[in-house]
């Protein structure tokens, strides 16, 4: 999705917004530009395609000044192309805007501009604003800008500059993320965090319906009808670093070697020797979880496959139903939602559209919520009642894998909470579930240890049409998420299905040679699971297992066997993940595909 940076400082502007633009390439984008003000003259570049064509144009004729907007566009409204990259400007090229979103009456707005004679260069919903925010400038860009919002619809994030009063940004928000950077001398808006990370982690969020007011001496907020806003900044404690490649050849890469840490310090202090689960962000009351009568969990892509591993704990753990939805979907059920409910909605940006309207409307049907996301001041983390936060750093790969993993823990922490809380968890079962868990960071290491099997099997599966995953219960939920990897990064056909489906109708596409991931590591199903990889077997499949390191029987049937370090059941998704987003990244590099950024996706989808 589209990314926004801001600068007003004394540093030169075009290195600032570069490089801001650089870290947010991670989202997704297909044109990308930047626009700044040097004295009064508006100076505008951008171009389709990677931002290295937007840098050659720099090199060719840099930008001087000290202020300017930036943005990676994410084609909605026209098709990818220099004209319609932002940022977008009124006729007298002396107003510039970009933005996030969508503005859903944006052809009203441009009928009355063409009614005045008007030619716009873009089939963007955006360039219409820098003509309305030009028309209703009266002197102050503020009151233009407010004036602008009044008039449009939609989800959007908008940020307006003027060379009319240099030194000066403002933006606003309606539901599109946007953060600003405090600095000394110098303030940075953003879309993301990890943008403004480099110079500063004193961050402020600005909130739905707000205006802010950006100079080098900081940023005023106000509401659309102009009541001032009084915000604390909050600092992140992410590690700039941590968003950088550091030697690995793809974020992905980078990411997947980081789960061990990732897990340690999700679990870090949430568990105390005696058995007491203290998760801060997380106050439901003494009696909430004996009162609970059903979980909701909602989410989109690998974060609803999380929350797949998520609904068998909770079911297990506590013995309450548990239903999980796509947020997609919620969002446009009637669901019933009743009596003492909690709506687990599961995130890493905590910014996706759906799973924030998802959220909501659970809210509003009485339920409480609890929001599980990577991302600190994230706008779900602010919607909810309750938040855990994964402890994942900022992930920067498309392809989810360490926020994936952190999000297993969360929920395992949080089924064990409610468990020890409703009374289904004594003690000493909390006891020895903590120390399985602080198992697994050692476990994850030593499966990224051994991963000359995965790279092996990786070079086997490259040039095939079709590969099926298949699992029972947890290992299902994992087959889900590994084939979802792949097909997001080899561009690969594949399916993943419980294994006791194939024989209701897919089993009709194996044949000789199709390959057949099969997740092994629920003992109670291990037979029934077992029976469907024979099944495929018998159709001529290659059949290749991953299962735990002393799983002696399953080199029987198996073609190849990837194996992972024993742990818990209940916990075995956290290890068995990692193989399987290995195997995904080998087969990309394999077919030389672009890895951190696959074609047609964003790493976090903030519109509808
Ligand atoms: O930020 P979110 O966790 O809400 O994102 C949800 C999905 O868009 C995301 O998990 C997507 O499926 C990833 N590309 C998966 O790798």
């Amino acid at each position: 999705m589209c990314g926004i940076v801001g600068y007003v400082g004394q540093r030169a502007a075009q290195s600032v917004l570069v490089d801001g633009l650089r870290t947010l390439e991670y989202r997704g984008y297909d044109s990308a530009g930047l626009a700044i003000v040097d004295g009064d003259q508006m100076q505008v570049a951008k171009a389709q395609g990677k931002l290295s064509r937007l840098t050659a144009l720099l090199d060719e004729t840099p930008l001087p000044g000290n202020v300017g907007i930036g943005h990676t566009r994410w084609a909605t409204h026209g098709v990818p192309s220099d004209a319609n990259a932002h940022p977008h400007s009124d006729p007298t090229g002396d107003f510039v805007v970009v933005h996030n979103g969508i503005i859903e009456n944006y052809l009203a707005l441009k009928e009355h501009f063409v009614e005045l004679g008007h030619d716009f260069g873009s089939d963007t919903d955006t360039e219409v604003l820098a003509y309305v925010i030009a028309e209703e400038y009266d002197g102050d860009l503020k009151n233009a800008v407010r004036k602008a919002m009044a008039r449009a619809t939609g989800a959007y994030a908008l940020v307006a500059m003027t060379a009319k009063e240099p030194g000066r940004i403002v933006a606003a928000r309606m539901i599109s993320p946007l953060i600003v950077g405090l600095g000394s001398d110098e303030t940075f808006l953003a879309s993301d965090i990890p943008a403004v990370l480099p110079y500063t982690n004193n961050i402020l969020v600005v909130e739905d319906g707000e205006i802010v007011d950006v100079t080098a001496d900081g940023a005023n907020i106000e509401t659309l009808d102009g009541t001032p806003v009084e915000r604390d900044p909050f600092v992140v404690d992410w590690d700039p670093g941590r968003a950088e490649k550091n030697g690995y050849d793809h974020f992905m890469l980078k990411e997947i070697y980081e789960q061990p840490d990732v897990i340690e310090q999700t679990i870090g202090g949430r568990i105390s020797s005696d058995g007491s689960v203290e998760l801060d962000g997380v106050d439901w009351g003494e009696d909430f979880a004996v009162n609970l009568e059903k979980i909701w969990i909602t989410a989109c892509g690998t974060a609803y496959h999380a929350g797949l591993v998520g609904r068998e704990l909770f079911e297990r753990i506590l013995r309450v139903p548990v239903e999980i939805a796509y947020a997609h979907e919620l969002r446009y059920r009637d669901p019933l939602i009743t009596g003492t409910t909690l709506t687990l909605a599961i995130s890493q940006s905590g910014e996706t559209a759906d799973t924030l309207a998802a959220a909501r409307l659970a809210q509003e049907n009485g339920s409480r919520l609890l929001a599980l996301t990577n991302v600190v001041g994230s706008t779900l983390s602010r919607d909810a009642d309750d938040v855990l936060y994964t402890r994942a750093g900022p992930e920067i790969a498309v392809a989810s894998t360490k926020a994936y993993v952190a999000m297993l823990v969360g929920q395992a922490l949080l089924a064990i909470k409610l468990g020890a809380e409703r009374g289904m968890l004594n003690d000493s079962e909390v006891v020895e579930m903590k120390a399985e868990l602080q198992e697994l960071p050692a476990k994850a290491a030593a499966v990224l240890e051994s991963t000359a099997e995965v790279a092996e099997i990786a070079k086997t599966i490259c040039d095939v049409d079709d590969l099926y995953f298949i699992g029972r219960g947890l290992d299902f939920a994992v087959a889900m998420e590994g084939s979802l990897k792949l097909k997001e990064i080899s561009y690969l056909h594949s399916e993943a299905m419980p294994a006791g489906e194939l024989k209701h109708g897919t089993l009709a596409l194996v044949t000789e040679g199709t390959p057949v991931i099969v997740v092994l590591t629920q003992q109670h199903i291990y037979d029934k699971t077992i029976s469907g990889l024979q099944e495929v077997k018998a159709r001529g499949a290659r059949v290749i297992a991953l299962a735990y390191e002393d799983d002696l029987e399953v080199a029987k049937y198996a073609d190849r066997v990837i194996r992972i370090p024993r742990t818990a059941d209940m916990f075995a998704p956290v290890l068995a993940a990692v193989p399987l987003q290995l195997l995904a990244y080998h087969v990309a590099l394999e077919l030389g595909h672009d890895i951190d950024q696959p074609r047609n996706l964003a790493k976090s989808v903030t519109v509808e």
